[in-house]
């Protein structure tokens, strides 16, 4: 039996229509498209799985802080605002504003990065990774055995390999600026790390005198996850359990898109004065003034009460529980996700539901479209179109472990019957899956090919 839905803790105030297509319509929009999701425009799309960063619905309440932003250049009463939630929530001693996350990776590589540098983390996130290779260093992903198995269930899969972190310091710790965690693992599925494991991070850090840096983009989901599956913290509040893992490092990047619902802005935090005062020098020349970084005033608005909305523990219950619900609905109609749920998407295990289809065909990349054909679904391909690679000494092409297809759940965006609608496609798409053909590659770039490359059936 599937649990019962959870009650949304607010109401619907102001509404954006979705255009309800009939399949022959999909199918054109998908020829145009070159069966690429990306190239649809949104009016095309029914429900946009495609990400949940910058996609949630502010709240009244951000939308009236809006109109309380002060545009004064400098100093302005927005920064002050946002000051007081993020050393309430933080505890850093030094921040920044910026745009978004990847600006606060951006400046963070530039201050810290020389040649040939490593930094490992559990595993970073595209744009993390590009930062650090973009600096001629190099990011290495350090996540548990269990963390790449579709099958595990974990509970902490996103947790650091303590002795694989502890190896490569030994090996290699001299060309270790600092280390990472990215808090939940978005690119191993969304998946917590614990207290404990960040913990064990932290001693490895101070036993060879390395700084540690959390993304913490989804710091409030990692903390509710840890409140309910590591028992230590289950009587203590999210704010305080943020706020305890936020202590155990030396900074933070955030991108606000995600745990603090606004449609754009981001953080870098600091208890370094030094490397402080570095990124405040990086940050005028590219992004802008420290007291508003890349945003607008009423933008520093809305993610103070983001922020604090983020971490409300009726609506990180809803929250989890709605991504779980959608898991439990795949998993009962017979559709293979990684388990167990994690805090913002679920990944359909494409390799498994399409084992007739060989990666040299993309089954994520097919099974991605027939989710957007069967129901004007739009995931992303999580597969060998995004992560496949061909060594550059042998010409061989090394495949990913997995082919997934990731359906990320924007925040308080939608309802019950839109998951409903999501959980009857994916069934349908599962028992027509044998009929489901490879697609092969028309025109790619040479690098992040998925966002733009065209597709065709074979
Ligand atoms: N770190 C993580 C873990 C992320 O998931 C993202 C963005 C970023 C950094 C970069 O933040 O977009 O504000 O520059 N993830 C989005 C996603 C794009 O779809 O998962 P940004």
């Amino acid at each position: 039996m599937i649990k019962k839905h959870p009650f949304e803790p607010f109401r619907i105030k102001s509404i954006e229509h979705i255009t309800i297509t009939t399949r022959q319509e999909r199918e054109e929009a998908c020829n145009r498209a070159g069966n690429n999701l990306f190239n649809l425009t949104s009016d095309e799309v029914m429900i946009d799985l495609l990400t949940d960063s910058g996609t949630g619905a502010m709240s009244s309440e951000q939308w009236a802080a809006l109109m309380r932003g002060d545009e004064s250049y400098a100093g302005a009463r927005s920064f002050r605002r946002l000051k007081k939630n993020v050393e309430e929530i933080f505890g850093f001693d030094y921040f920044l504003p910026t745009h978004q996350g990847r600006a606060a990776e951006g400046i963070l590589a530039a201050i810290t990065l020389k040649d040939n540098n490593i930094v490992p983390s559990n595993t970073h996130f595209d744009t993390t990774a590009a930062n650090i290779l973009s600096r001629n260093a190099v990011p290495v992903n350090l996540v548990i055995e269990e963390g790449g198995d579709p099958n595990s269930n974990h509970p902490f899969k996103g947790n650091v390999d303590l002795q694989k972190l502890r190896h490569l310091l030994e090996e290699e710790g001299d060309n270790v600026p600092f280390c990472m965690v990215t808090v939940t693992n978005n690119a191993g599925g969304g998946q917590p790390v614990s207290i404990e494991n960040i913990e064990g991070i932290r001693k490895i850090c101070d036993e060879f005198d390395k700084p540690l840096f959390i993304d913490s983009c989804r710091f409030a989901e990692n903390s509710w996850l840890v409140k309910l599956r590591e028992e230590k913290y289950s009587s203590w509040s999210v704010k305080d359990i943020a706020k305890y893992m936020f202590s155990l490092a030396d900074g933070a990047t955030f991108s606000a898109k995600k745990d603090a619902i606004v449609n754009i802005g981001g953080l870098l935090l600091f208890n370094d004065k030094k490397l402080f005062k570095m990124a405040k020098n990086e940050l005028i020349m590219r992004e802008g003034f420290p007291t508003y970084g890349g945003l607008a005033g009423r933008d520093l608005d809305a993610m103070a009460v983001g922020l604090q909305e983020g971490c409300d523990e009726s609506y990180l219950k809803y929250r989890t529980e709605q991504v779980a619900w959608l898991y439990e609905g795949l998993v009962a109609n017979g559709v293979p996700v990684v388990g167990p749920p994690g805090g913002h998407a679920v990944y359909i295990d494409a390799g498994a539901m399409l084992p007739h289809i060989p990666a040299s065909e993309f089954p994520a990349q097919a099974l991605s479209l027939e989710a957007y054909i069967e129901g004007g679904i739009r995931g992303v391909e999580v597969g060998s179109v995004m992560l496949a690679h061909t060594r550059p000494d042998t010409g061989e092409i090394i495949y990913p472990p997995l082919e997934l297809v990731r359906f990320a759940i924007p925040r308080r965006t939608y309802t019950e019957s839109h998951l409903k609608h999501v959980v009857n496609t994916m069934a349908k798409v599962a028992q027509n899956s044998t009929k489901i053909n490879g697609v092969k590659i028309v025109e790619a770039p040479e690098f992040l090919r998925h966002f733009t490359a065209t597709f065709a059936q074979v």
